[in-house]
């Protein structure tokens, strides 16, 4: 998969880039970034990249020929048979970014992720140039940035073959539409807490069916928003609804203490 990074704040990326998910994805070959600065495709004195808006208003926008250029240019070496490429702009009026959405965008060889100006961009580029418009969550960041790290992470976890063990991400919290069970290593009795009796005892039916249950009673606690769109057993659904709602305020607030 290739990952090309548009923005104006190109260094933000070099260090992220460099570690964790993003290195192994790249040392195996798997997975490249490409990043551009998008005051590279000025061609006045000054690299002026934003404007004033037309009607007036609070602060500057983003102007759409250098935004043109810089993806014109990008995209110029695609194959022509190729899939359409995605290019995301990362914007708080976005779709929520969601495990479902990472999982269609990481079917491409290649996508393109325009990172928002904190001011805003010239509508033209979101109308002509975007395919996607993803926001990461309802709260307010001062750039898309940070989202187009946290794409482009959720995506290269899922190339084949980056992660150490090929079914991991498919365990993982939100891949069944339910929040995964809780884990444990040694010492299986740790300054008097002990770990489940289950997990020692090496039956795997039963510790599968135990974690199984596991997730559904975190979910339905914690989200029960999820747990409304997963299908479950009849039994399950019982299980899953065994939780007042009281319990599921008094779980989501002690995570907040
Ligand atoms: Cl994608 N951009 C900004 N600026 N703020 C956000 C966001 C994106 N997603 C959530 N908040």
């Amino acid at each position: 998969m290739r990952i090309d990074i548009l923005t104006l704040f190109p260094q933000f990326f070099l260090t992220p880039l460099q570690d964790a998910i993003f290195r192994r994805a790249k040392d195996k070959n798997l997975v490249s970034f490409n990043v551009y600065n998008i005051r590279d495709y000025t061609h006045d004195r000054h690299h002026v990249v934003d404007d004033y808006p037309f009607g007036g208003g609070a602060g500057m926008l983003l102007k759409p020929e250098p935004v043109f250029e810089a993806l014109e240019d990008v995209l110029k070496d695609r194959f022509e048979d190729e899939l359409p490429i995605p290019v995301i702009l990362t914007t708080p009026q976005g779709q929520t970014f969601s495990q479902s959405l990472a999982y269609q965008l990481a079917q491409h060889k290649r996508i393109a992720i325009l990172c928002g100006h904190y001011e805003g961009m010239d509508d033209r580029v979101r109308e002509h140039l975007v395919t996607h418009e993803i926001s990461i969550g309802d709260y307010v960041l001062s750039g898309g940035e940070l989202p187009a790290l946290v794409i482009a992470d959720a995506l290269v976890r899922l190339v084949p073959g980056v992660l150490g063990s090929e079914d991991s991400p498919v365990t993982d919290s939100h891949s069944d539409g339910l929040l995964e069970y809780p884990q444990f290593t040694r010492p299986a009795d740790f300054r008097g807490w002990k770990v489940p009796e289950i997990l020692l005892s090496g039956n795997h039916a039963k510790i599968a069916a135990w974690r199984r249950e596991q997730s559904i009673l975190k979910t339905a606690s914690r989200r029960p928003d999820l747990l409304a769109k997963t299908s479950l057993t009849a039994e399950e659904k019982k299980l899953g609804s065994g939780l007042s709602l009281p319990q599921a305020d008094a779980d989501v607030n002690e995570q907040s203490k």
